[in-house]
């Protein structure tokens, strides 16, 4: 496995590479959900370089979020890079990814401005930025995106859209602790009362999920008084929001039209805030 810590290095990496290859963008502190990613990317694309990210990246991060704090264990990351099969892994420092001038960004206009963006004001313009940047410097044909951040991947998919990038964005669903807490590389953040209590999105969602499914709650006000009041019986919760969404538009519904219905929640736990959401029970999958 190649480690390659600046875009000259890239360059020259996929210089030396006939094949095509497909993209696992991450910010590091990897745990089993990034390494489902790597796997799934792997299976999708068996005939590409399975190129790995790993940048936290400073402009998608507000002024009062957890930039410095964020975990950075770059050894055991690029232990578990190797172990799930990467051929190469991109580690930039910020320097080479952002000039000191830099004037130019992406900005999104509209899945944003909703759930998460309301929040996080610019956070998905950083997340654009890095990401179109990524694809840029890797020519990638493929890139892998965590359901886990749900607006991240439809806002993702929409700049795919609307900038014409040629790469194909595979979904991977979310990786789950057995107590169904998703995982994510905030939950070491929780205080041992936290992490107890913090399964309790999922359950809330799940419970709502199936609930809609067998038209036991008549609108999506119903189905958000329910999880509100599941996640607002444990006393470390603070609920940011609580939506049900068209999974491509996240606008809010306000019935229940069809089955492209998203259910979302971030939740304060202390000062780490967690996300989740989940869709509607099919009979093959349970969101
Ligand atoms: O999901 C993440 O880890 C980040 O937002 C991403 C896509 C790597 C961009 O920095």
């Amino acid at each position: 496995m190649e480690v390659l810590q600046s875009p000259e290095e890239l360059e020259r990496y996929l210089a030396g590479s006939t094949r095509s290859r497909v993209l696992v963008p991450t910010m590091g502190a990897l745990h089993e959900g990034h390494c489902s990613l790597l796997d799934l990317a792997r299976r999708s694309r068996p005939d590409s370089d399975l190129i790995a990210t790993i940048f936290v990246n400073p402009t998608q991060f507000g002024p009062n979020e957890d930039f410095d704090a964020y975990p950075r264990p770059m050894e055991a990351d690029l232990e578990k890079c190797r172990a799930h099969g990467v051929d190469a892994v991109f580690t930039p420092v910020a320097a080479e990814m952002y000039h000191d001038d830099a004037s130019i960004k992406i900005h999104e206009a509209s899945l944003s401005h909703r759930l998460c963006g309301a929040s996080r004001p610019g956070h998905f313009d950083g997340v654009c930025t890095v990401v179109a940047k990524l694809f840029n410097l890797t020519r990638t044909q493929a890139a892998v995106f965590g359901e886990k951040d749900f607006q991240q991947l439809a806002v993702i998919r929409r700049m795919v859209r609307d900038l014409n990038f040629p790469i194909d964005i595979i979904p991977g669903p979310t990786v789950r602790e057995s107590d169904g807490l998703a995982m994510s590389s905030r939950n070491t953040y929780l205080t041992e009362q936290q992490r107890s209590e913090a399964p309790v999105l999922y359950k809330a969602l799940r419970e709502a999920a199936a609930a809609i499914a067998e038209g036991k709650l008549s609108s999506p006000d119903e189905a958000k008084k329910q999880i509100t009041e599941a996640i607002s019986s444990c006393p470390e919760a603070k609920i940011d929001y609580v939506d049900i969404v068209d999974a491509s538009s996240l606008i809010s519904l306000g019935e229940f039209t069809d089955e492209n219905v998203r259910l979302l929640t971030a939740t304060y736990f202390g000062k780490t805030r967690l996300i989740d959401n989940v869709g509607l029970p099919s009979p093959t999958s349970g969101g």
